[in-house]
């Protein structure tokens, strides 16, 4: 699918992204894109007009229109799982009925997201109580899809964030509740377990320790538990009742699940009006996708730069590199998001994938990772397209000079990627130092950058609620239609299961109630140690 795209590739090999800049001087308007407050440049890649146009081309072909449109329309797309996909119904407040074979969602979707509103806004106001008065401490436990996007979201909105605290445990390590429930006031403390499924081993287990640390120190922990679940049975059997509990449908997929009810420690923290300003964001993302040509849509964009690096390049992984430390677990949402949805190696008719599976994300937020791995990715041989994001104004006015730095930072490895350094540039360099002959050169040697390291900005005046819900958004969508390009069903997730079986197995082996027998040579003897050192 992808071999026109290479050749194209193989002619340009030798080409420098400085030289298409040389080349045209328009170049950083015409590869890139505006929508609200944010700008898209990719400019600073080897995608030229020709690449672009074969990019899009194949987004026709592979017919992504026609996909979007059957989600937004709430076709069965999750063939698999055989589920619509309709996050998109959470933040559709103000738009037309989704429907579900003839069933409109959304009557129930506005009815849950009020419940939620009113649970939040008591919580905020004092009038829903611990035994101790006032909750003061929110503790999310849920993992995965019911973890990062709360996590991550309510760490970003922090200059937003009016409510009680909020604290989130998801590792089944007890270290992670352990530290966490330390120091709280188990009479001021609100428990959200938030579990799709609410079987989630994690989850139920750090569930079951939560309400035992309450239980000593509350006469009736119930009351001070609240479940976010499809499973009304087992939310029910824990102990919780039916008012506590805020459900959603299949059609939700748990790593697409923040803007629903997986989303009340966020709204707990920012409150109903902020949260409703993010759903709002996300929805303006929606329309953009499903309306801007194809040349000008952002998630469309950045998915045709994400596989024209990976899939036509070749480069293996992607760095995510927010210049916000308030965005520091966005890289961990992205992996998740990028990673569950699109590591798949069948196509959706379930035959092996015709090349290379979605790629490697990770990242750090700017400037720390500058002092830890960007030596690689500027020098390494490996190259890793870097994905840049920063907003131009910061919310910290008395400290602008930190923000201007911080932007100053992220422009600058963008540039420093793309245009490097060149052995002539280091020898002068070296010589102004006083070397000469041949230490010359083995000292400008180490002083080269190579260059031409592809990256894409994505740059917006300020995260507020609103951005971060088209920011979210903007990534759901490019994750989508990077799957449909490659014909993977990324809404499933088979690929975490067998892990989950396996140590379901080991748990009594490593407690001695079972042998181990059928194990691996390497699985036991890892299984002795323990044994021996526990
Ligand atoms: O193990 C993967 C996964 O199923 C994720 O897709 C999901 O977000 C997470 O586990 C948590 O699942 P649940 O919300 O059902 O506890």
């Amino acid at each position: 699918m992808f071999e026109r795209l290479k050749d194209i590739a193989a002619e340009l090999a030798g080409q420098d992204i400085v030289d298409l800049f040389a080349q045209d001087d328009t170049r950083a308007e015409g590869f890139s894109a505006r929508f609200d407050g944010i700008l898209l440049d990719y400019s600073k890649t080897l995608i030229t007009d020709e690449v672009r146009a074969a990019l899009i081309d194949l987004a026709e072909t592979r017919g992504v229109a026609a996909r979007r449109d059957a989600m937004f329309a709430g076709q069965e797309i999750n063939e698999t799982e055989g589920r619509a996909v309709l996050h998109i119904a959470l933040r559709n407040l103000d738009g037309a009925p989704v429907l579900i074979e003839g069933h409109d969602v959304m009557p129930e979707v506005r009815d849950t997201l009020g419940r939620m509103e009113a649970f939040a806004e008591d919580v905020r106001g004092g009038r829903v109580k611990g035994q101790g008065g006032a909750i003061t401490d929110v503790v999310n436990i849920g993992i995965g899809g019911s973890h990062l996007g709360p996590e991550m979201g309510t760490l970003a909105l922090r200059p937003y964030h009016d409510g009680p605290r909020c604290h989130f445990v998801s590792n089944v390590d007890g270290a992670d509740i352990a530290d966490t429930l330390a120091g709280l006031d188990p009479a001021t403390t609100l428990i959200v377990v938030a579990s799709k499924s609410f079987t989630t081993v994690e989850t139920m287990t750090n569930a079951e320790t939560a309400r035992a640390w309450m239980a000593e120190a509350v006469s009736d922990p119930a009351a001070q538990f609240v479940a976010v679940s499809t499973a009304e049975d087992k939310t029910a059997a824990f102990g919780i009742p039916p008012e506590r509990v805020f459900g959603f449908g299949d059609w939700v997929g748990g790593r697409y699940s923040m803007w629903g009810p997986i989303g009340l420690p966020l709204m707990i923290a920012i409150g109903a009006e902020d949260f409703r300003a993010f759903l709002g964001g996300a929805a303006a993302m929606d329309a953009h996708f499903r309306e801007a040509p194809l040349a000008r849509n952002l998630p469309v964009l950045l998915a045709l730069a994400g596989l024209w690096h990976h899939q036509v390049c070749g480069y293996p992984t992607r760095a995510v590199l927010p210049y916000d430390q308030r965005l520091a677990r966005l890289p961990a949402y992205f992996q998740q998001l990028e990673m569950e949805s699109n590591g798949k190696r069948v196509t959706m008719d379930g035959l092996p994938l015709d090349g290379v599976s979605g790629p490697v994300v990770w990242g750090e937020p700017g400037t720390n990772g500058q002092h830890a791995f960007y030596q690689l990715i500027h020098q390494g041989t490996q190259v890793v397209p870097c994905e840049f994001m920063v907003a131009a104004k910061g919310h910290e006015p008395h400290l602008a000079h930190h923000h201007r730095l911080l932007v100053a930072n992220c422009l600058a490895q963008s540039e420093a990627l793309m245009c490097g350094r060149s052995m002539d540039q280091a020898r002068d360099l070296m010589a102004k130092a006083g070397f000469e002959g041949d230490e010359l050169e083995r000292q400008a040697a180490h002083r080269v950058f190579p260059g031409n390291r592809p990256s894409t900005t994505l740059i917006y005046d300020r995260l507020t609620p609103r951005r971060l819900g088209q920011i979210i958004a903007l990534y759901e969508h490019r994750v989508f239609v990077e799957g449909a390009i490659l014909g993977i069903n990324s809404f499933d997730q088979w690929g975490v299961e067998l892990g989950k079986v396996l140590a379901t197995q080991l748990e009594p082996v490593l407690s001695g109630d079972s042998d181990g027998a059928g194990k691996d040579g390497s699985t036991r003897a890892l299984v002795a140690f323990v044994r021996q050192h526990m």
